[in-house]
């Protein structure tokens, strides 16, 4: 029930924004491809552990599914934390955090399950420059964010730019639509998208871990079946052969 309550307080907002008229990009990511959840884990430990932590996972864990020794998790993903049994936790105060950003950059454990991993990549892609921010952009499906566009060396600034459209029933209404201020930025743009859904795919994964196991599992299960079911069919023959 408590999980309910919880999801349900997560979703008002996000159908807010789906009915805000925004469209979601779709994330199109695959849990079960390891090299892509492995630069997820590393855009997240370089581009977000700064500000976000992932309380309920484990280096350890990490390493385990994603085909990493302990050696490579020093190495590649562990900066602060000592021992890879550790939780992913930050050494910002959350005090400092608020005076920052006016509000703390929550825990992204469980963030692609309340989220969704649509509205996670849109949201990826979707900051633009808005010099009324105190951080100077703004969201189109997180309006008024107090995240700062951390990636945008990676993107390059994207400006918004208000369009009229008109639909079927001919009446016109505004779109906002982003482009990228400085067009030779594309290629870096495209590269961009194809980090991110990386990096929602590694969020995905982190909010379910026993996924991975299920999709292994759930394929041992239908082998096991299958075998099975060859044995019934011989041993039904068996039976019937004395009645006939
Ligand atoms: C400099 C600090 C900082 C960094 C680095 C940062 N964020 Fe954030 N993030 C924030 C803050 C602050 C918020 C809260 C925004 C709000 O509520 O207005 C936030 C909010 C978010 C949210 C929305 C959470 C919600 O309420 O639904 C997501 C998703 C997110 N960040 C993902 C990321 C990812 C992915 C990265 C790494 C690429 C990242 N952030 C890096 C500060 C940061």
């Amino acid at each position: 029930m408590k999980r309910l309550i919880f999801a349900l307080t997560w979703l008002l907002p996000t159908m807010a924004f789906a009915s805000s008229g925004v469209e979601l990009q779709q994330a199109n990511n695959d849990i079960t491809d390891q090299a892509s959840l492995q630069t997820g884990a590393k855009l997240f430990v370089n581009y977000c552990m700064g500000c976000h932590s992932l309380q309920y996972a484990r280096f350890q864990r990490i390493g385990k599914d994603l085909g990493l020794t302990d050696d490579d998790l020093k190495e590649h993903l562990m900066f602060g934390a000592e021992k890879v049994g550790e939780t992913i936790t930050i050494a910002m105060d959350q005090d400092d955090a608020e005076r920052w950003f006016g509000v703390t950059p929550p825990d992204l454990s469980v963030i692609a399950r309340a989220r969704g991993t649509d509205w996670l990549y849109t949201y990826m892609l979707s900051f633009y420059l808005d010099p009324s921010r105190p951080m100077g952009v703004n969201n189109l499906v997180f309006k008024d964010v107090g995240m700062p566009h951390v990636l945008w060396e990676q993107q390059g600034w994207q400006k918004a730019v208000h369009k009229s459209e008109t639909d079927a029933q001919g009446h016109s209404h505004e779109v906002i639509e982003l482009e990228l201020v400085n067009p030779a930025d594309k290629e870096k743009a495209e590269q961009y998208e194809k980090d991110m859904r990386n990096l929602v795919n590694f969020l995905e994964y982190i909010g379910e871990p026993a996924k991975l196991e299920r999709h292994s599992l759930g394929w041992k299960v239908l082998l096991f079946l299958f075998i099975f079911l060859g044995f019934s069919v011989a041993l039904k023959k068996e039976y019937w052969r004395d009645i006939h």
